[in-house]
């Protein structure tokens, strides 16, 4: 029999059950406890209501809310980018050339090198309250660097992205079709077995709306669920195409027509909101508001990734989405936990209900608002994964 422990005096429990608590989509209780058995979540409630159990755990007043799930991250690579962005902060664009730098680098990096980096990434992530995350390949563009690269990545997440449709490899310069047809052909079959989903960065100077459709019908074929970089740098052919081929989720949607706001808002692709790419490119933000309005379900995520954002912090995109793209506080933590889980077409995490995975937050705040209110500011002090507590930050003694 596992053993039972409450969680208890806690200010705000962000429970994402609509027919808990206040009734809003948070599923608000104050006041609140938890209980959980195992790696799960056996009851969720008033304290004064909470049952007996073999351990108890005093909230002492902070917030308490599910750990974060992070559903868009490129976290195998080598290297950095400082000099790009220190160019892009001097005046300098992004494109999505600047891809071949980290492809250079994660080529060279031997295994060891890049789980470190993986490893490193994350654990900053996780002491910043992410318990899911998202990974793809990407920057090895060979069979063999991007097997690699899904293996490494699949020893540490369920949630593995094929995304050797990045860039056209600059093997394959003069020859793009030649590398479509590698990317549908000898690397599917070495990647499918490591991954989950398929990705294309569908997008001018990438991919066109013809290729992504080969790539991702490819997949599919061989049992990958479709994801795509969509609209982040311009207008194009992305989110339609993500709504049409049922991806699970179109991620960026920063340049959309309101065609593609209606087909977001009339299909099961959710639009996974990065707004990390926008602040570390400069770049117009994405509306949000626009896109929750009309209806669509909205996740979002980090990116994180060398290039074009490179944060962990989702408390950092959760500040960027309220003060610049139209989210209210509510909305962007729903987006950032229940949205996320949705982007990955998973129930078992993003929220805190009997039978949920015990992946939860603490935030030494009275509230989730917090985390907006209080930008830069490192409110997670504790993280539970799996029923254990992973992450317990406090000065050190002395
Ligand atoms: O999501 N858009 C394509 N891929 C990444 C950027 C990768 C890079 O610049 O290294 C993104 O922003
Ligand atoms: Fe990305």
């Amino acid at each position: 029999m596992s053993s039972t422990t409450v969680i208890t005096n806690i200010a705000t429990l962000v429970t994402n059950d609509p027919s808990s608590g206040d009734g809003s989509p948070l599923g608000l209780v104050r006041d609140a406890a938890v209980v959980i058995v195992g790696d799960r979540i056996a009851w969720t409630g008033e304290s004064s209501k909470a049952p007996a159990t073999d351990n108890r755990v005093d909230a002492r007043g902070r917030t308490v809310l599910p750990g974060f799930v992070d559903s868009h991250s490129h976290l195998v690579f080598a290297g950095d980018r400082t000099e790009e962005f220190n160019a892009r902060m001097s005046g300098r664009g992004y494109t999505a050339g600047g891809i071949r730098t980290t492809v250079a680098a994660t080529r060279a990096a031997t295994d060891e090198e890049l789980e470190a980096n993986l490893t490193r990434h994350l654990a900053e992530a996780l002491r910043q309250g992410t318990t899911t995350f998202e990974t793809k390949s990407g920057y090895g563009l060979t069979v063999a660097d991007e097997a690699r690269a899904l293996r490494l990545a699949a020893a540490h997440t369920d949630e593995v992205t094929y995304l050797g449709a990045h860039i056209v490899s600059p093997d394959f310069a003069d020859d793009p079709a030649g590398y479509v047809a590698l990317v549908t052909g000898e690397m599917l079959d070495a990647c499918a077995p490591h991954a989950r989903w398929i990705d294309v960065f569908c997008e001018k100077g990438a991919f066109d709306g013809d290729q992504a459709r080969a790539i991702l019908t490819a997949g599919r074929a061989k049992g990958l669920h479709p994801r795509i970089h969509a609209n982040q740098l311009s207008y194009g052919p992305g989110v339609q195409l993500a709504v049409e081929l049922d991806a699970a989720s179109a991620d960026h949607c920063t340049h959309l027509t309101d065609a593609d706001v209606d087909a977001l808002a009339n299909g099961d692709t959710v639009a996974t909101l990065l707004p990390g790419a926008e602040f570390s490119t400069r770049a117009a933000w994405p509306d949000a508001r626009r896109l929750l309005d009309a209806g669509v379900t909205v996740a979002l995520s980090t990116d994180c990734n060398p290039g074009s954002s490179f944060t962990s912090s989702v408390p950092f995109c959760i500040a960027l989405a309220v003060r610049d793209m139209g989210m209210t506080p509510d909305e962007a933590v729903w987006s950032s936990t229940a949205g996320g889980a949705a982007a990955l077409r998973r129930t078992d995490i993003g929220r805190l209900t009997p039978g949920a995975r015990a992946d939860l937050t603490l935030l030494d705040a009275p509230s989730h608002v917090h985390l907006a209110y209080r930008p830069g500011v490192p409110l997670v002090s504790e993280v539970w994964r799996r029923g254990v507590r992973v992450v317990r930050q406090g000065p050190v003694a002395g």
